[in-house]
């Protein structure tokens, strides 16, 4: 038998999967780490505490099975965090998250410096700040001295990859998230690098996700217990893994992810562009496939945020249970979930997070559902969005820690007026395992990965009554932000 890792550096933790080649999950481990806000809008993490992380969790599954019979690696992760190596590949500063929102005016100056029509033709995307090259602006002009010393960029997956290789190396579906890729041809753009200046020589070189991208050096392997020799795929950015994990991988097909941010997403053939730039377009981990996806900034982090603030000792199958006892609208209460600003689809930094209606017949619990009505109402706006332009969504998966909730699923299900599915797995883990399979020859291609290991659990049907009711409260949550945009702005300069 051989067996095959996966690891998703998310935001929350790193996750270590060990599958054996049909699939079967053998160990799962997450170590968790913090998340720093230095200020209001801010968000960064230490490169370490990942590599210490995944580190610990390999031990842990690497124990599991004989060594020799490990075959390969994948690597997942949060996408568009920027990390910064010296020359002596020693960390400039903490890595500037994707939920980071401090980078608005250096949005302004790369749309101002490429060109709006230019930066969409190329990147397939507007400049926002949760992409990469307007960290790295940011660095350049506020850290001129950080800057000047950084000598290799990465992403938070590739420098575990670095850690485990030597390798400064991606692939294309999380380099897509850089603004710095040539999307539709799949390779770093010469052209935006020089307008912004970024020297190309401190990109990493660009893969597929299921090439082979570098070994398992002997260090990595004393430290980890994965064999040296042992192959590193691309692997993928997060939910680029994740369509991997859930069988995404065609047309017409699509998840709605609930991690610490939520993503609706849909695989493409073609790049298939927002001209509102309101949903992200990006390589698929698939080879010569794309993908569109709308992004709500604080998903998870919305509940996990509500729950550490207010219900610290309820556990969250206890505030489901609670929760589901109230009506939809959580009795006229409206919950906004722009903790961090928000893409997907209002593009506004500086939006924050509102609850609207509040009344003294409101308890904990109504609050607490709110947040997921809202999260959800945003996730809803994702799809819409999507459908607006005519982009094909008929068979829907939940996925991420959130989906794990049949409360929330059913919630999903009935808002949508769609069926929805569950899948076996652990999503952009698996997705991640199943490249380092490709990549070690264990599987012919993603599709037949996603063959030998994916499967279908559940299915549920929509209640179109319940669907209506949600209707109606969703059409007044869309009318709140316009109300507020300029109020929001105000705050946000005070
Ligand atoms: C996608 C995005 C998030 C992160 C979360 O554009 O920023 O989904 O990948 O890990």
């Amino acid at each position: 038998m051989r067996y095959l890792i996966g690891i998703d550096v998310g935001t929350s933790g790193t996750k270590s999967i060990l599958i054996d080649e049909n699939g079967k999950l053998i160990a799962s481990v997450t170590a968790e780490y913090p998340l720093y806000q230095p200020q209001n809008g801010w968000a960064e993490q230490n490169p370490e505490d990942w590599w210490q992380a995944a580190a610990d969790t390999l031990r842990q599954i690497t124990a599991k099975v004989p060594a020799e019979q490990i075959a390969g690696i994948g690597l997942s992760g949060q996408m568009h965090s920027l990390v910064m190596l010296d020359k002596d590949n020693k960390v400039v500063r903490p890595a500037i998250l994707w939920c980071d929102q401090r980078t608005q005016a250096e949005c302004e100056d790369v749309e101002a410096a490429v060109g709006h029509e230019k930066l969409i033709s190329i990147t397939a995307n507007p400049a926002l700040p949760g992409f990469t090259a307007s960290k790295l602006m940011w660095v350049k002009k506020h850290e001129p001295e950080n800057y000047a010393k950084c000598a290799h960029i990465l992403l938070a997956k590739d420098y575990i990859r670095f850690r485990l290789t030597g390798e400064y190396a991606t692939e294309v579906s999380d380099a897509s998230g850089m603004q710095l890729l040539d999307v539709a041809n799949r390779c770093w753009s010469e052209e935006v690098c020089n307008i912004l200046g970024v020297d190309m020589a401190a990109l990493p070189k660009v893969y597929e996700s299921p090439e082979i991208t570098g070994r398992v050096t002997a260090e990595a392997s004393a430290l980890t217990g994965v064999p040296q020799g042992v192959v590193v795929a691309g692997g993928g950015g997060d939910n680029a893994s994740a369509a991997v994990g859930t069988g995404v991988c065609a047309a017409g097909k699509a998840f709605t992810s609930i991690g610490t941010s939520g993503v609706v997403f849909v695989p493409t053939d073609k790049t298939v562009i927002d001209p509102k730039g309101r949903i992200h377009t990006f390589c698929a981990a698939v080879p010569g496939t794309w993908h569109v996806m709308g992004v709500t900034q604080a998903a998870g982090l919305s509940l996990n945020w509500f729950r550490n603030n207010f219900a610290k000792d309820v556990s969250y199958p206890e505030l489901d249970a609670a929760c589901e006892k109230l009506p939809i609208g959580s009795e006229k209460l409206l919950y906004l979930p722009f903790l961090m600003g928000e893409r997907t689809p209002i593009l506004d930094s500086n939006a924050r997070g509102v609850f609207f209606g509040l009344s003294a017949v409101h308890t904990r619990n109504h609050m607490c559902r709110s947040v997921i009505e809202g999260v959800s109402f945003s996730l809803y706006s994702c799809l819409e969005v999507l459908q607006e332009l005519d982009i094909a969504v008929s068979d829907m998966v939940v996925c991420g820690g959130g989906s794990k909730s049949p409360f929330w699923q059913q919630l999903l299900c009935d808002l949508y007026g769609m069926p929805v599915k569950t899948v076996g797995g652990e999503g952009a883990a698996l997705g991640a395992a199943i490249l380092g399979g490709c990549a070690a020859g264990v599987y012919t291609s993603v599709a037949d990965g996603c063959d030998k290991t994916v499967q279908a659990r559940s299915s549920m049907n929509p209640d179109m009554g319940k669907h209506e009711t949600y209707r109606t409260f969703y059409g007044l949550y869309c009318r709140l932000y316009p109300a507020m945009r300029e109020s929001m702005r105000a705050l946000a300069q005070m």
